[in-house]
């Protein structure tokens, strides 16, 4: 099984000297494969431009999104208190271009504007950022079907994303419409949400995907306090899912904000917990045709996998870490700029793999290269086989032994390797495993308690 998904990757990933490492860890007799038997996509996540970003001597000016802090150590391509520049985004993409990987598809999980004031954006330079991000995207990759998700900054004011029809809904479709259908677009302008098929060439079956706009649950949106079903999204979503269960297709769940608890907040859910606790109940109600969910907007690296009532692993969740570096001036930890490749069962959209490649920023502004690489791949990082929900659980529960080195790797990875230095142990470990396994909030309070008894 794993020497399948690992030898097929290293067919469709050409990366020889990866390869060659990869079999020999995988030491098991397996004949031949078709490469055909892998998919693979892209994921990227919260590229937060930031216009107005150049090097000058006074570094209070570097860029807007520092907001009047002195950037740290400003380069070619950003700063951590800083959004991303043009360039490090154009890496980026560089990157992703030349490494020449077959993909079916791109998933964009939201959020281009930077972090600034609101005063100091409008709906027309927010509409602006996401038609120049649209393009770039675009530009680079003409031949390749994106499935794009709104972020919480997709917005102005930022967070406030309505239940009805917008402006913003409206041009941003408009971008879209090269790659959405007419359906999809329509239902985008009403609610910043849609669902679309996707035939795979090779594949048995075609792919669903549901694209949430989960920032109407966001907890600093205000327009959807005291609304029980915003947009009426999670009625159309059950819709959707049951529709989908019946004619048995396999769906993948994207959308910026994730459910679930943060891994570095005890006792706090990103969406407001109302709604939390909904969408768990779908997911779990429906975890059958749900093969995978990939969210982005913590700008960090993580898992998660939803357990049912019976504490069985039913469904297997990602959060992508984000391209844009920027931390708080308070802040400890940020991330080097992300973007990750997934490896599917293209018979089944069974989920095998995941490459999480990485711009070590501070090398990059000293070399004035931007040398992307590979960070990990998933399998072989966990020594677990696939990316299925037994899988996941599997490394969750290695992740939680007491001194585990894997979890010291798993923070590493977290924090998209920033800062070897800094360790995360005792109550910060704590939030981490019961974040990964446990997204309601009576199973996640029960873990917390679990945990303080025995830390
Ligand atoms: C920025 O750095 C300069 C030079 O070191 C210093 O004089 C200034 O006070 C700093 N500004 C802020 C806002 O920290
Ligand atoms: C996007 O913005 C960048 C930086 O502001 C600019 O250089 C570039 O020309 C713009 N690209 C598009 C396609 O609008
Ligand atoms: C929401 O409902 C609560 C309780 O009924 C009420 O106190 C509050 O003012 C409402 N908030 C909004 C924004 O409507
Ligand atoms: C967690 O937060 C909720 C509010 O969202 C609160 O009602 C609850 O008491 C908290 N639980 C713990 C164990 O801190
Ligand atoms: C998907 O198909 C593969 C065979 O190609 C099988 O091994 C795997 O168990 C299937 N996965 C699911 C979730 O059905
Ligand atoms: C960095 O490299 C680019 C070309 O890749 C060049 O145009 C630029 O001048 C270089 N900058 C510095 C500071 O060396
Ligand atoms: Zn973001
Ligand atoms: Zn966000």
């Amino acid at each position: 099984m794993e020497a399948r998904g690992g030898r097929a990757a290293c067919l469709a990933l050409g990366l020889m000297l990866l390869c060659s490492s990869l079999d020999a860890a995988t030491a098991a007799p397996a004949g031949p494969q078709p490469p055909s038997a892998v998919g693979q996509f892209w994921q990227v996540s919260d590229l937060h431009l930031d216009p107005t970003y150049h090097i000058t001597s006074d570094r209070t000016k570097v860029c807007s999104s520092s907001k009047g802090v002195n950037a740290s150590d400003p380069g070619p391509f950003g700063d951590f208190l800083c959004d991303s520049p043009y360039q490090l985004i154009l890496s980026a993409f560089t990157f992703m271009k030349d490494s020449e990987q077959q993909v079916s598809f791109m998933i964009w999980t939201g959020d281009s504007p930077p972090h600034v004031p609101v005063k100091e954006l409008s709906t027309k330079l927010v509409i602006n950022i996401i038609g120049n991000m649209s393009s770039t995207i675009r530009n680079f990759f003409p031949d390749v079907q994106v499935f794009p998700a709104l972020g919480n900054h997709d917005y102005w004011p930022q967070d406030q994303l309505p239940v009805t029809t917008s402006e913003v809904y409206n041009a941003v479709a408009d971008f879209w419409k090269p790659w959405l259908s007419d359906e999809a677009i329509s239902t985008f302008r009403k609610g910043g949400f849609y669902t679309q098929l996707f035939e795979a060439s090779g594949s048995s079956q075609p792919l669903r995907i549901i694209s949430l706009n989960t920032n109407l649950y966001y907890s600093p949106n205000r327009v959807t306090v005291n609304i029980t079903d915003p947009a009426n999204q999670l009625a159309w979503l059950e819709g959707i899912l049951e529709a989908s269960s019946q004619k048995k297709e396999k769906v993948y769940i994207i959308g910026h904000v994730p459910v679930g608890y943060l891994p570095y907040a005890r006792n706090t859910t990103a969406l407001r917990k109302y709604y939390n606790e909904r969408l768990i109940k779908i997911f779990r109600k429906y975890s059958g045709v749900i093969a995978g969910q990939f969210f982005g907007h913590t700008h960090r690296d993580s898992v998660m996998v939803l357990l049912d009532e019976e504490e069985r692993p039913v469904n297997s969740l990602f959060v992508a870490p984000a391209v844009t570096p920027v931390k708080n001036v308070w802040q400890m930890e940020s991330n080097n700029p992300g973007v990750r490749l997934y490896q599917y069962d293209l018979l089944n959209y069974s989920l095998l793999d995941l490459w999480q490649f990485y711009l070590d920023l501070r090398d990059a502004n000293k070399k004035n290269e931007s040398n992307w690489k590979l960070e990990y791949i998933l399998t072989k990082a966990y020594g677990i086989e696939d990316l299925k929900p037994e899988s996941l659980y599997e490394m969750a529960k290695q992740l939680s032994v007491p001194h585990s080195r894997l979890f010291e790797q798993y923070y590493s990875n977290f924090i998209v390797s920033y800062d070897k230095t800094i360790v995360c142990e005792g109550g910060c470990k704590s939030c981490h495993i019961c974040a990964i396994k446990y997204l309601d909030y009576s199973s996640y309070t029960d873990c917390i308690k679990r945990e303080a008894l025995w830390r």
